[in-house]
Order: structure tokens, then C-alpha cells, then sequence
């Protein structure tokens, strides 16, 4: 039998867990050294989604935040493939979006790949807004494929 899930704040110790969840469920993931300064990081918060079963305790998804001057920016979210569609990264998001409005930021922002379904109308759903774009921001999936635009999205807080 396992317990509830939680939200909680990743320490350094997440690393290798964070690194999992990372190169499994992205197509271009942060390193291994970007993952460990962000953990580390004092103007940093990482959040992740823990699976509490009656062993251990696995890491579904995780979201990094960092403070900036005025604003707050999502800078990485990914969940576990096994466990999509079931309100993690909903959970993560609303987490850092409290933090976020606990920092005083004005705004909470993001960059999110044009071709990125799932994660637009997760952003969307919770009431971000497209801002801008960054015309071939990011590198293509496939080899014949053209760069891609960045859309630029903010939640006011
Ligand atoms: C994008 C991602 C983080 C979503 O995580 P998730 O835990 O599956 O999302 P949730 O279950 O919390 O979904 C919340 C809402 O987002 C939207 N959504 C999420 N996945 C979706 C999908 N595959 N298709 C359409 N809408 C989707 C839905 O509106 C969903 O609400 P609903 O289930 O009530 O309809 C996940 O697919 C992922 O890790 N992708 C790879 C990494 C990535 O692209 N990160 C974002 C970089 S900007």
C-alpha cells in the first residue's frame, strides 16, 4: 500500500533522482552539474512530487524556480512518462506559484518550445499568457527539422 504523494522541497540529496527524471522525459535534458547548482542554489527553489510506498520514496516529477530581481522564472519541469496525466506537474506549478508570490515576485515566467502541447495547455490552464516569442531559440527534434520558436509566457502574481 502506498500513501499520499507530496510536494516537497528537493535538498542536494535528490541529485541523482532529479538526474533520472531529467534524461528519461526530456529530449534535451540539463546536465548533471546545471542540476546540481540549481539544488544548491540559495535563489533557487526545487520542488518535487514524491510516490511514498512502504520501501522508498520515488521522485515522479520535479520544477525548478529561480528568483530573479522583480520576477520569479520557471526554468525546468518534467515528470516521469509513467506518471503523466495525473496532476504532478499541476501540483509542482501551484507549489512554485506560492513561493513565488511568497518572494513578492511581480511575475512568474516561463519559455516553452512552440511544438510543446502538453506543457501549453498546462501553462494555460493555470492562467499564463503568451508574451513574446524567441524566434529559433530552440534546437530541432529531428535532424531535417528547422529550430524552433520559444513562446514567451507570464503569470501575474
Ligand atoms: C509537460 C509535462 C510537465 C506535464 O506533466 P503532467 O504531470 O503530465 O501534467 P498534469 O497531469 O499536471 O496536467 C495538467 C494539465 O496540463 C494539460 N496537459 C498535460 N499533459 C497533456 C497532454 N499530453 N495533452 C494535452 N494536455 C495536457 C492538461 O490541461 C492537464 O489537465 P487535465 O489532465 O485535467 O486535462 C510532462 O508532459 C513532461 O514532463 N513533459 C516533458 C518535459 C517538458 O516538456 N517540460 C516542459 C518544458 S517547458
Amino acid at each position: 500500500m502506498s500513501a499520499m504523494p507530496q510536494v516537497v522541497v528537493l535538498t542536494p540529496d535528490w541529485h541523482d533522482a532529479v538526474v533520472s527524471v531529467e534524461q528519461a522525459g526530456q529530449s534535451h535534458p540539463w546536465s548533471e552539474g546545471q542540476l546540481a547548482e540549481a539544488l544548491m542554489a540559495d535563489d533557487h527553489e526545487v520542488v518535487g512530487m514524491l510516490s511514498l510506498g512502504d520501501d522508498a520514496e520515488s521522485l515522479a516529477g520535479f520544477a525548478v524556480l529561480a528568483r530573479l530581481p522583480f520576477e520569479a522564472e520557471l526554468q525546468a519541469i518534467t515528470v516521469a512518462a509513467s506518471a503523466r496525466r495525473q496532476g504532478v506537474a499541476r501540483a509542482l506549478l501551484e507549489r512554485l506559484i506560492a513561493t513565488a508570490s511568497h518572494w513578492r515576485s511581480e511575475r512568474l515566467l516561463l519559455e516553452v518550445r512552440e511544438s510543446n502541447a502538453p506543457a501549453l495547455a498546462l501553462y494555460r490552464g493555470l492562467g499564463f499568457v503568451e508574451e513574446g516569442r524567441r524566434r529559433g531559440y530552440y534546437p530541432a527534434l529531428a535532424v531535417s527539422a528547422p529550430r524552433e520558436d520559444a513562446l514567451l509566457m507570464a503569470l501575474a502574481l
